[in-house]
């Protein structure tokens, strides 16, 4: 499983466990932390992998070099799930060269205690030899953090990308394009854009960036650090990551609620009924008992998002504040908006979450619909805000 090409070998790992990656978002189908060796007359590592698996990784080398050692650690990327490892390749390989960008060098030194002096930074488009062939370095800050590049080894077209072009999903028996995993072709697509969503969505702009620089160069294989490495897949997955970063959507519903005695949540679930009725795809998302990255995937999916909060303490409902937080730290732009919710004695949850909706610069699709005490079809006229949502 592990050659890609001759040059190429899969050295990293898989967590197959459904746990929080970041501490944050359940994992279902399990994650990949990719690292990759190129074999040629030098030898070059790009990324490691997640602490905890050091054994695994180590012999994923071993048995692609056997005892010869590696000439250089290229760090794409500073965050721990690809860097945790650093300093046990650098104390396995005492020769090595760590070859990355100016920013992730106070980042290696403070998370490993590394002398700078075994470091080599490179700039935008410099060269490095590996003998007969060489790779080449391109800058693509804050696709994820500020110190990531993208490593492109011109010989087989092939780009080291780091994050970009990731996604959730362990890899089991196969590496490559969809061989590799578990489901349908949609779900994995789903978990692409949860991924997306969840872990890079804030940084629709730099992925923007970094797909016009990059555009120029002819890939014929995207090695990331999550995921399969994309090879008939290419213009699937980029044109997905293009969509998204540019925060494009379909035609549908986001519908994401909150409810403390269920008069919120019957009135999510009447729109619901009611978009159904009208042939508009909706996806229903209750915060209550989710963890909020679905909802976030489907905000990034859909063009309308309708999100129902009861009043609480005179603001909005706890986990739909939080959700409204993710959905304005990830600047989200281009959505049609529509609020919902009861409130007993003084209704707020629906004018504050218009307010926010402005702040982001969506289109209200109405003043929403802010109802006293128990829902009810008629204090609660959803048919018609089905109606116009479909518009
Ligand atoms: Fe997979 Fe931003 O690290």
């Amino acid at each position: 499983m592990n050659k890609i090409s001759e040059k190429i070998r899969y050295v990293g790992v898989s967590d197959y466990e459904n746990f929080l990656f970041e501490g944050l978002w359940p994992v279902k189908y399990g994650v990949s932390y990719n690292s990759y060796l190129i074999i040629d007359e030098k030898i070059a590592l790009i990324d490691t992998v997640e602490a905890g698996r050091e054994d695994e990784f180590m012999a994923n080398i071993r048995e692609e070099i056997g005892t010869k050692a590696v000439d250089y650690l290229i760090v794409n990327h500073m965050e721990p799930d690809h860097s945790s490892l650093i300093k046990l390749i650098t104390e396995t390989y005492p020769g090595i060269r760590i070859v990355t960008t100016a920013k992730a060098v106070p980042m290696i030194k403070g998370y490993h205690g590394l002398s700078e002096d075994m470091i080599h930074v490179v700039k935008e488009g410099e060269k490095l030899s590996l003998g007969s062939s060489e790779l080449t370095f391109y800058m693509a800050p804050m696709v994820h953090w500020p110190e990531v590049m993208v490593t492109w080894f011109e010989e087989e077209k092939t780009l080291f990308s780091a994050d970009a072009f990731g996604t959730f999903g362990a890899l089991r028996s196969e590496l490559k394009d969809l061989e590799t995993i578990e489901g349908t072709e949609e779900s994995f697509f789903n978990e692409m854009t949860r991924y997306y969503a969840n872990i890079v969505g804030k940084f629709g702009g730099p992925v923007q960036t970094a797909l016009k620089k990059l555009s120029g160069l002819p890939i014929a294989r995207i090695c990331s650090t999550h995921g399969p490495v994309w090879e008939s897949m290419i213009p699937q997955v980029v044109g997905l990551y293009d969509r998204l970063s540019r925060y494009e959507a379909e035609p549908g519903v986001c519908i994401v609620y909150g409810s403390m005695y269920g008069n919120t949540e019957k009135a999510a679930l009447a729109l619901a009924d009611e978009l159904g009725r009208l042939g508009v795809p909706a996806a229903v998302h209750n915060l209550n008992i989710e963890n909020v990255s679905e909802a976030l995937r489907d905000v990034f999916r859909y063009d309308t998002i309708a999100v129902g909060s009861p009043t609480y303490n005179g603001g909005i409902y706890p986990p739909i504040d939080s959700f409204m937080k993710a959905v304005s730290s990830r600047m989200v732009k281009n959505r049609r908006f529509f609020a919902f919710g009861s409130y007993t004695w003084a209704g707020a949850s629906v004018r504050q979450l218009n307010e926010l909706a402005t702040a982001q610069g969506f289109e209200l699709i109405s003043e929403g619909n802010s109802f006293a005490q128990a829902y009810s079809p008629e204090n609660c006229d959803m048919a018609a805000a089905a109606k116009l949502i479909k518009g």
